[in-house]
């Protein structure tokens, strides 16, 4: 683990209340583990705007009874093999299928990837979840 460096920050009293009640809302267990969190979204938010090597996951709801959208699905997927690192698809219902995609490359890839699978005709809705490989960030 690298070394922990103090140092004291300077905030109007009303940010800092504000800022005391989002850390309780989204039960962090002090301000630095919160502040933390914050300067590493906001690196991971710009090795995406860098086109650098990032990880995220695509979460996609499809009806696999439309017509050819599982073939869709699967020809962007092998399309895209060399980004994708894993998949899962879990039958919801009857109708409803959730697959997760992994995925890991080039910020620009991995959106293209996103972008491919959500526009298929068919699939309902679909979500990048854009994180990082971990190694920039601390
Ligand atoms: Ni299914």
């Amino acid at each position: 683990m690298s070394e922990l460096v103090r140092f004291g920050v300077s905030l109007e009293k009303p940010l800092l209340e504000r800022f005391d009640l989002l850390i309780r809302e989204r039960q962090y267990t002090n301000r630095s583990e919160a502040l933390r969190d914050l300067i590493r979204r906001e690196l991971v938010q710009r090795e995406w705007r860098e086109g650098r090597d990032v990880a995220g996951a695509i979460t996609l709801i499809y009806d696999h009874h439309k017509r050819d959208v599982l073939a869709r699905v699967m020809d962007t997927q092998h399309e895209f093999q060399k980004v994708i690192i894993s998949t899962q698809h879990i039958h919801l219902d009857h109708h409803n299928c959730l697959e997760i995609v992994a995925a890991r490359g080039k910020a620009e890839e991995v959106q293209k990837l996103a972008d491919a699978l959500r526009s298929i005709k068919g699939v309902r809705h679909g979500t990048l979840s854009m994180s990082s490989t971990g190694k920039e960030i601390g």
